[in-house]
C-alpha cells in the first residue's frame, strides 16, 4: 500500500470572520478549528503532515502542542492552489498519496477520510474529490457533471453562472491526490478567475485534459463537511458538535438532565452513572470520575474529579484535583492549583486557590483558603481567610492533621499551625504554634449594663 501524507490549509484569515484573530483559531468544542481536522488526519497514522500557515503563523504554531508536523509558511495568500504548492518542497521524496484538508472543515471524521482514501486507491484515480448534496449550497464551490453522471469540473461561486448556482452537489474542499499528478497539476493552475486566486479545484480539468482518472466520493451526512466562513456558521457549528458530544456521553452512560444547556468540549471525559444537571459546562481537558453528581450551573476547566464526587449548585473551578467522595459547593469557588484530597468538603461561599487539602478535611462555610497546605481530618470555620499577600509577595499557611480553626480566624502568612492545634474563634494568628497547642489572642470582654437605652436617648434629644 502507498503512503499516506497530508496537507491541512490553514494560512487564510478568513475576512469573513472580521476578526483580528486568524479564522482556524477561534475555538469550537473548546479547542482551536483546525485543530479538528488535524485530530481526523493525525489518527490515520500519516507518514508526513504538512501545516500551511500564514495570517497569525506564530499563533496558529503556538496552539499546537506536539511536533509531528511540519509547518509550510504561505507568505501570500494566493489561493488554495497555491497554498498547497507551497508545501511541495516538504513532499519532495514522497510518491504516496496526499489527503487534503481545509483547517475550517472541523467535523470531518477519521472514518470518513478512511473510506475516502479507500474508495481512491480502489479506483486507481489520480485524484478523488469529496462531495455532497446540500439544501442551501451557497459559499461552496459546485461540482459539474457530464452527461454519464461523470465529473467535469467544479466551479466557485464567485465564478458560476445563475445555472450552475443551482446545483445543490457540492465540493467539500477534502480532496485525495497521488503526489506526483498533484504537484505536476498544480504547477499548470492560472488565477483567471473573479478573485485572481490559485484555486485547487482547477486541477480537476487539467487532470481530465490529461485524460486522468478523477474520482468523486458522495459523503452521507453532509454536516460532517461543512465548512466555517462567518460567525454564525460557527455559533451553529457549536451545536452540532455540542450534540454529537452529548450524545456520544449519554450513550457511554451519563446522564443529562438537560442536553440543550450542557456544554462538553472535545476533550473531556464523563465517568459512567454520572448525573449532570442543567447549565454546566465542562470545559478544557476536565475528567469527571464515576457516578458523580453535578447539580448544576457549573463552570470546570481543567479539573480532574474522582469518583462519586457531589458538585452542588454553582461551582466555578480550574485547573484543579478533587479526589473521590468529595463535596464542593453550592457557591464554590476554586481557582487554579487546588488539590483536594478525599472526601473534602468545601461549603459555600469559599474560595480556594493553589490550596492541599488532606482527607476528610472541611471547610464548610464563608473562607478564604490562598496558598496552603492542610492536613487531614481539619476543620475551618466559618470567616477563616489565610492573609496570604502583603501587597508585596504571597506567602503560604501550613496547617496540620486533626487542627480546628475556630470561626473569624485570620492566618498571617507565612505561618504554620503543627497537628491537632486548636485555634480559638476570633484569632489572628501571626506565629507558627506547636503541635497540641491552644492558640488565642488576649482580649478582655466588656459589657456596659444599660448602654443601648442611654444612647438611644441621647440621639434622640440631640435631634430634637
Ligand atoms: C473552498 C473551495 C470550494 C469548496 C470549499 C469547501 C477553493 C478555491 N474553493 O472555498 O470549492 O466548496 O472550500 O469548504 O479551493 N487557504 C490557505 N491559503 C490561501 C487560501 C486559503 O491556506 O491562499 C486555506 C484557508 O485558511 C482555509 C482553506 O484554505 O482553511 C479554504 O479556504 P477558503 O478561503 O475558506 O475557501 P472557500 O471559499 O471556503
Ligand atoms: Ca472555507
Amino acid at each position: 500500500m502507498s503512503d499516506l501524507g497530508v496537507i491541512l490549509l490553514a494560512a487564510g484569515q478568513g475576512a469573513r470572520m472580521k476578526s483580528i484573530l486568524p479564522k482556524v483559531l477561534h475555538p469550537l468544542g473548546g479547542k482551536p478549528l483546525f485543530l479538528h481536522a488535524l485530530g481526523s488526519a493525525q489518527r490515520l497514522e500519516p507518514k508526513k503532515v504538512a501545516v500551511v500557515i500564514g495570517h497569525g503563523a506564530g499563533a496558529v504554531r503556538d496552539a499546537y502542542d506536539r511536533n509531528d508536523v511540519v509547518w509550510i509558511t504561505q507568505e501570500k495568500q494566493l489561493g488554495t492552489g497555491h497554498a498547497v504548492l507551497c508545501a511541495q518542497m516538504a513532499f519532495s521524496d514522497f510518491t504516496g498519496d496526499i489527503l487534503i484538508l481545509s483547517g475550517d472543515v472541523p467535523l470531518i471524521e477519521e472514518r470518513t477520510l478512511a473510506a475516502m482514501i479507500k474508495t481512491h486507491r480502489e479506483s486507481e484515480a489520480v485524484l478523488t474529490l469529496m462531495t455532497a448534496c446540500l439544501e442551501t449550497p451557497t459559499g461552496y464551490g459546485r461540482i459539474l457533471r457530464g452527461g454519464h453522471g461523470e465529473i467535469t469540473g467544479s466551479v466557485e461561486e464567485k465564478d458560476a453562472t445563475d445555472a450552475q448556482k443551482r446545483i445543490r452537489e457540492v465540493n467539500a474542499g477534502v480532496y485525495v491526490a497521488t503526489a506526483r499528478f498533484l504537484f505536476a497539476a498544480l504547477a499548470a493552475v492560472k488565477h483567471d478567475n473573479r478573485q485572481q486566486e490559485y484555486y485547487l479545484p482547477d486541477i480537476v480539468i487539467i487532470g481530465l485534459a490529461q485524460g486522468k482518472k478523477i474520482a468523486t466520493v458522495r459523503i452521507a451526512d453532509p454536516r460532517e463537511i461543512r465548512g466555517i466562513n462567518t460567525r454564525e456558521e460557527l455559533a451553529l457549528m457549536e451545536k452540532t458538535l455540542q450534540e454529537r458530544i452529548n450524545r456520544k456521553w449519554m450513550e457511554a452512560g451519563v446522564t443529562l438532565k438537560d442536553p440543550q444547556t450542557t456544554y462538553i468540549d472535545d476533550e473531556v471525559t464523563v465517568g459512567r452513572d454520572t448525573v449532570i444537571g442543567p447549565n454546566t459546562h465542562l470545559l478544557g481537558r476536565t475528567v469527571i470520575g464515576k457516578r458523580c453528581r453535578i447539580d448544576g450551573s457549573a463552570y470546570l476547566t481543567d479539573v480532574k474529579i474522582g469518583d462519586e464526587v457531589h458538585v452542588k449548585f454553582a461551582v466555578v473551578a480550574a485547573s484543579s484535583r478533587i479526589e473521590r467522595g468529595a463535596i464542593i459547593g453550592p457557591f464554590a469557588h476554586l481557582r487554579p492549583g487546588n488539590s483536594l484530597g478525599r472526601n473534602v468538603h468545601i461549603g459555600n461561599f469559599v474560595e480556594a486557590k493553589a490550596a492541599t487539602i488532606g482527607d476528610g478535611t472541611k471547610a464548610n462555610h464563608l473562607t478564604y483558603l490562598g496558598d496552603c497546605t492542610i492536613g487531614r481530618d481539619t476543620n475551618i470555620g466559618a470567616g477563616t481567610i489565610t492573609c496570604n499577600y502583603d501587597g508585596f509577595k504571597k506567602y503560604r499557611t501550613t496547617i496540620g492533621d486533626r487542627v480546628q480553626v475556630g470561626s473569624d480566624t485570620t492566618l498571617i502568612a507565612p505561618v504554620s499551625l503543627g497537628d491537632d492545634v486548636y485555634v480559638a474563634t476570633a484569632t489572628t494568628v501571626r506565629r507558627d504554634v506547636p503541635a497540641g497547642a491552644l492558640v488565642f489572642n488576649e482580649r478582655e470582654e466588656q459589657v456596659r449594663e444599660g448602654w443601648t437605652a442611654q444612647k438611644r436617648k441621647k440621639m434622640k434629644e440631640k435631634n430634637k
